[in-house]
């Protein structure tokens, strides 16, 4: 089928950056993103985008107006399309079979009843979510079902990008991979979004496979990778328990090429809005199959990760108690990683709600995640926060004389650039440093004066 209309239906974190990349490498397909968040759309039609991501405004730019357009008529995008993507949410259910643990579906559902209803010709309808495997069974349940006139062809195309790398990630992706039907109509599909990618992507590192191994391949990619974070976060603590020292040990591992270096960087917990949830949609997948033990040995992941975030808060805590320091702390970071102004899931939103649970004053320093959210994620984990205790600064240098801790939540360069000897001179004395990154240089930093206490290093 020749694609000259492509619609996609979410323009979140991975619609946005995802289908600004298509419609700037494929000129002559216009690509029309829809939400059914008028705010959302209005953000992308101005200078403002809502997804912050280094690169992706100048990618906007070029060709918004052009063969990229961001509208709320989902229904006329849909209509006039040859191949629509569905890029929505798919959260945790919260309610329900699989409370806790399952992929909430709705969302995905809804947009296949309302694909269903209103085409009028033949179409590619495109998984892009990640979803459960054997999801697409679903969505061609729905469709068909519910009409009949027009033929539609189910493909699975997980996307890979991770935040704050996203334009990388997209320009020059270690692989996409396209799952389909073993049909005729179901291999000239899969031919038709493989076009579109071999626009800038070359041809070998596009894999085919069969639907249902695409959708569980991105369920495990993304185990794998949150899994490596969580075997160095636990041995961490075993370094702090032993004298070694968790980025001596992660570098002399990662230069075994068997193991790799990639996700070996020790934290303060992985946050995110896929991690987590993947894995639960994971385990939730093994105990239906009643593999409970394959489902526990996914689900130690997550313990480990909160264990993570928990001991870290404890260590904090632990010292304003030991030293009997009248705390004032300031918190820098928010964004659940560098270089993006999500915070779902954030590292920082538990630390801090550990601490105001021991009515610990906080103030709190993000560079791009807007007061608002910080509100938001904070009662949303505990509606009955302690709102008196929080305090949102947009200059953290300014009243530094004020602090007498420092907590490190995210990576952000900014704040490896800070001049920590002079801060030192100005903030209240015994000035502590938590690292729940380890960005800082410990034996500089101890030098200066500053109580530094990292993670998996003593
Ligand atoms: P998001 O919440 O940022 O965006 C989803 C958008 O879909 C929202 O703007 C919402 O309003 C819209 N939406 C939901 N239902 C709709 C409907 N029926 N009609 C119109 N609009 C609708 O989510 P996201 O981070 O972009 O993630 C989307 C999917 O991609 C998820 O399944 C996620 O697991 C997956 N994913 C995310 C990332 C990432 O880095 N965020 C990376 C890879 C895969
Ligand atoms: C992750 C995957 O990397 C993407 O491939 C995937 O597409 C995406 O999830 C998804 O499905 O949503 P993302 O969550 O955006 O991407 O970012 P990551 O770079 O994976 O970081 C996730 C979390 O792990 C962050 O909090 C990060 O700080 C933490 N992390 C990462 C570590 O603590 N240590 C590491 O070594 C790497």
């Amino acid at each position: 089928m020749k694609i000259k209309n492509i619609c996609c239906i979410g323009a979140g974190y991975v619609g946005g950056p995802t289908m600004s990349i298509i419609a700037q490498k494929n000129p002559k397909i216009n690509v029309y993103v829809v939400d059914m968040n008028a705010k959302k759309i209005a953000a992308w039609n101005s200078e403002n985008l809502p997804v912050y991501e280094p690169g992706l405004s100048n990618v906007v730019k070029e060709a918004r107006g052009r063969n990229l357009f961001f509208s709320t008529d989902v229904n006329k995008h849909i209509e006039q399309a040859e191949m629509v993507f569905i890029s929505v949410n798919t959260p945790t259910k919260i309610s329900g079979e699989g409370k806790g643990y399952a992929a909430d579906l709705k969302y995905v559902e809804a947009c296949a009843k309302q694909i269903a209803e209103v085409s009028k010709s033949n179409k590619i309808i495109v998984e892009k979510s990640t979803v459960p495997v054997r999801t697409s069974e679903k969505i061609k349940q729905i469709l068909r079902s519910r009409n009949s006139d027009v033929d539609f062809q189910i493909l699975s195309n997980p996307e890979f990008l991770a935040e704050g790398t996203a334009m990388r990630d997209l320009e020059i992706p270690d692989r996409v991979l396209i799952g389909g039907d073993n049909t005729s109509e179901g291999k000239k599909a899969v031919d038709s979004l493989v076009k579109i990618y071999t626009s800038w992507v070359p041809v070998e590192n596009i894999l085919t496979t069969n639907l249902w191994s695409s959708e569980l391949s991105k369920l495990t990619a993304n185990a794998f990778l949150a899994q490596r974070i969580s075997s160095i976060n636990s041995l961490s603590e075993l370094c702090e328990a032993t004298g070694a020292d968790i980025e001596e040990v992660s570098k002399a591992i990662g230069m075994d090429s068997r193991i790799g270096k990639s996700f070996l960087k020790t934290s303060v917990g992985f946050g995110g809005s896929c991690f987590q949830k993947d894995i639960l949609n994971l385990v939730y997948i093994a105990r239906s199959e009643g593999l409970d033990k394959v489902a526990d040995y996914w689900e130690q992941v997550l313990i480990i990760n909160q264990h993570q975030r928990d001991r870290f808060s404890k260590k904090i805590i632990d010292f304003i108690i030991k030293e009997n320091l009248k705390p004032k702390v300031l918190l820098l970071g928010w964004a659940f990683k560098k270089d993006t102004n999500d915070s779902r899931e954030s590292a920082a939103i538990y630390v801090t709600n550990n601490l105001l649970n021991n009515n610990i004053k906080i103030d709190i320093y993000d560079p791009k995640v807007e007061e608002y959210q910080i509100k938001f994620d904070l009662s949303n984990l505990n509606p009955d926060f302690d709102k008196s205790l929080v305090n949102y600064v947009k200059k953290p240098l300014k009243g530094i004389c004020e602090y007498n801790t420092i907590v490190i939540t995210t990576e952000w360069e900014e704040f490896k650039k800070f001049d920590w000897e002079i801060l030192y001179k100005k903030i209240k004395k015994p000035a502590f440093i938590f690292d729940g990154r380890n960005i800082l240089d410990i034996e500089k930093i101890r030098k200066i004066g500053f109580n530094y206490i990292g993670i998996g290093r003593e």
